[in-house]
């Protein structure tokens, strides 16, 4: 792309880079008492961090560990877009979230529990007991179950302390761990323990859920049988007991394969086990996630890289010190509880607490009831949390005596409505906020403003964090400059210790999704060449501040949770009826973003909502509740292109009540009208706000 200019008129404009308008926000700056008491004071932290002291400039966060044996090379390029991170160092993670802490902190709280039902009174576990329980799993892990380093297991576990316990038993011995969220169904897990070789399932007998015990043992019954039919045996399910000496579940234990975790316990009472000292490069745990086709990734995280990122991040970008009561409601089976509820916090000595339920639960003030019980003082949730506390509750906040010296939001765009509210209602004023931008591919943030430094901008991400340069690509692989009004492609420039190593056993897909489309040279052994493609749409303002629009790719970010559009077709094709099935995401008041499904039967069947609820039940138990669809409408054929793809943009466009555009090319235009009608009724119903550019954009590639 010799003459931009000529590029730029010969083009056609893509739909990635249509102009995007709306107002600048004003700046709320942070307030002189969060400033005085932050982890950053320094304003030329972004100097430290600069490209020119890169990659060095990552020891810093390498140093808040400690390791058994001293790392000789920082970043090892040899091999790209596999960067090594820390080479030569050795160092244990559960070592550094538990026991190097004792000394110091041994009877303070590491973790507060707080059970969904009101009544139960929140459980803590000092540093000391926690690292006794870690010690006795740990034990268990390695003589019952045989497991050793580099051995994989699937973890199925709600949000009790379980999870993180047996998270940091696994990190003892270089187990990796593979949580897969709680509200994953059965064969979501099943197919998860498959790819990753897991020979043992952890998981619990029930959890309470919005007031209800949910059998959830029922689910590993499912999970081991799905596993196998792929191919991979599981020899043993460990079964926690919500309530311990009870068991919760009316699913029956299988003999000689099902034990329940709590009884083994007993042999390895006050079992100390040393903690194994890991090549920094080893990896510490795999977290799936979707993509734009069926198969989810295992992300795989390294040790040392990982853990040097996160507590590096949530010491200046989440503000932690040890004196912090930190609570980010997320949930720990997803990225954010890995690194910012477990390792991050922990690493640091914070009290972190985890609460089993949901935040409504039972009324709209139960989360400012927690923060006052517990003393909360820094608070990490999600925009969807946010639209529905404030939808529910508005006026709760007040009648709480809490004070929040930090909040944070994560996994969606929040609007800047809905940020005001978090910042008058819930923060009270005082409370400093970062909205984070970053993915379960990159271990932690990319882009947030730093809490006592940077001014925050409702609706913006912020500059990248320290260490990280992140770039907007148009789809010519041209840099759209700040302020240019226009979106494009958000990549980050350089390496980054928090990055995954790989996808599990598909190295391939890994360059292919997030490195190949604006690699200059695919044989470069300089990073600056491996620019790595987030698959969000973004735009920078004059200031430097990012706005994140959305993926770019067919995932659809539903309460923060990322379900690919193929996972949801694929569970619909499994009903025999049907023939064809298109999935679009659907603008939603509280989630964001919510799947619709249009289905076109096989020639002889009708439609009726009994084949409506079957396909309804096939998505709730290939994939989980949360995967739901809000609509599922039978059309009589899919709009499709002469060359007979599906045109989902269309489908989105009725679906969101936008105007369809020209369709007279489409192989049958008449059935768009046909499909109109029946989302919409007799009357087109047109939407007159902007359309958000994730729905503008949806299918462009197809
Ligand atoms: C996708 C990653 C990272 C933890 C939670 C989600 C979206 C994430 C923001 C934000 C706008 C955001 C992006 C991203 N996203 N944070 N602050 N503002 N969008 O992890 O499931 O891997 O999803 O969530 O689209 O690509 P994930």
């Amino acid at each position: 792309m010799a003459d931009k200019s000529k590029t730029s008129e010969n083009t056609e404009v893509s739909e990635a880079q249509i102009a995007v308008h709306w107002k600048e926000e004003e700046y709320f700056k942070p307030s002189k008492k969060f400033t005085e008491q932050a982890n950053v004071q320094d304003p030329k932290i972004r100097e430290r961090f600069s490209l020119k002291h890169f990659p060095d400039c990552f020891k810093e966060y390498a140093d808040m560990l400690t390791w058994f044996q001293p790392y000789k090379t920082v970043l090892d390029t040899n091999n790209p877009p596999f960067w090594k991170w820390f080479v030569g160092g050795k160092l244990n993670a559960s070592y550094n979230c538990v026991d190097r802490h004792l000394a110091q902190y041994r009877d303070k709280a590491a973790l507060i529990f707080v059970g969904e039902p009101e009544e139960d009174p929140p459980v803590a576990l000092t540093y000391q007991e926690l690292y006794i329980r870690v010690n006795e799993m740990a034990a268990l892990l390695r003589d019952y179950c045989g497991l050793k380093a580099g051995d994989r297991v699937t973890l199925h576990l709600p949000m009790t302390v379980e999870l993180p316990i047996t998270m940091l038993a696994c990190a003892r011995l270089g187990v990796i761990h593979s949580q897969v969220f709680g509200g994953f169904s059965g064969q979501a897990c099943g197919t998860r323990i498959q790819d990753s070789g897991s020979h043992v399932l952890i998981t619990m007998d029930a959890y309470w859920r919005a007031g209800k015990l949910l059998d959830h043992k029922i689910n590993a019954d499912i999970a081991v049988q799905t596993a196998k039919d792929e191919g991979q045996p599981v020899d043993k399910v460990l079964v926690w007991q919500r309530y311990p000496g009870k068991y919760s579940s009316p699913t029956p234990m299988v003999k000689g394969r099902d034990f329940f975790v709590n009884e083994l316990l007993a042999q390895y009472r006050g079992q100390l086990v040393e903690p194994v000292p890991m090549d920094a490069e080893a990896p510490l745990f795999l977290m799936y996630t979707s993509g734009s086709t069926g198969k989810p990734k295992g992300c795989q995280h390294r040790t040392g890289g990982y853990l040097a990122y996160v507590t590096g991040t949530c010491k200046y970008i989440q503000d932690i010190h040890p004196s912090d009561t930190y609570w980010c409601m997320a949930d720990i089976g997803w990225i954010t509880g890995h690194s910012y509820i477990v390792y991050g916090p922990l690493a640091l000595a914070a009290t972190s607490v985890i609460y089993e339920g949901v935040p409504t639960h039972p009324d709209a003030g139960r989360p400012w009831r927690i923060a006052v019980r517990l003393g909360v003082n820094i608070f990490h949730t999600s925009p969807t949390a946010i639209r529905a506390l404030r939808k529910s509750g508005p006026d709760e906040p007040k009648k709480y005596a809490y004070h929040f010296k930090h909040m944070t939001t994560v996994g969606e765009p929040i609007e800047p409505e809905a940020w005001r509210w978090y910042y008058d209602a819930v923060g009270k004023r005082e409370a400093v906020i970062v909205d984070t931008w970053w993915q379960t591919e990159t271990g932690g943030f990319l882009c947030s403003t730093i809490p006592g430094i940077d001014p925050m901008k409702p609706g913006s991400a912020g500059p990248g964090v320290p260490g990280i340069h992140p770039v907007i690509y148009d789809d010519n692989g041209e840099e759209l400059q700040a302020g240019c009004g226009r979106a494009g492609n958000i990549c980050i420039r350089n390496p980054w210790p928090g990055i995954m190593q790989t996808i599990w056993g598909d190295p391939e897909r890994f360059v292919k999704t997030y490195y190949s489309r604006y690699t200059k040279d695919p044989k470069s052994k300089d990073w600056h060449d491996w620019p790595y493609v987030a698959g969000d749409g973004a735009m920078q303002a004059a200031d430097g501040y990012f706005r994140i629009l959305g993926r770019i790719d067919d995932v659809i970010n539903v309460s923060g949770h990322r379900l690919g559009t193929k996972e949801i077709e694929s569970a619909c094709l499994t009903i025999t009826e049907v023939a064809e099935a298109a999935v679009v995401p659907v603008a939603d008041d509280i989630k964001g973003r919510v799947p619709e499904v249009y289905i076109a039967l096989k020639p002889g069947f009708e439609g009726s909502p009994e084949v409506i609820n079957r396909i309804i039940k096939a998505n709730e138990d290939i994939i989980g509740k949360f995967a739901r669809p809000k609509h599922v409408y039978i059309v009589p054929d899919m709009p499709k292109t002469r060359s007979g793809k599906i045109m989902r943009r269309v489908l989105a466009s009725i679906s969101n009540r936008r105007d369809v555009g020209d369709v007279t090319t489409l192989a049958n235009p008449a059935v768009v009208e046909e499909i109109r009608t029946l989302v919409q009724g007799k009357e087109a119903v047109i939407s007159k706000e902007a359309v958000p550019d994730d729905i503008a954009k949806f299918g462009q590639n197809e």
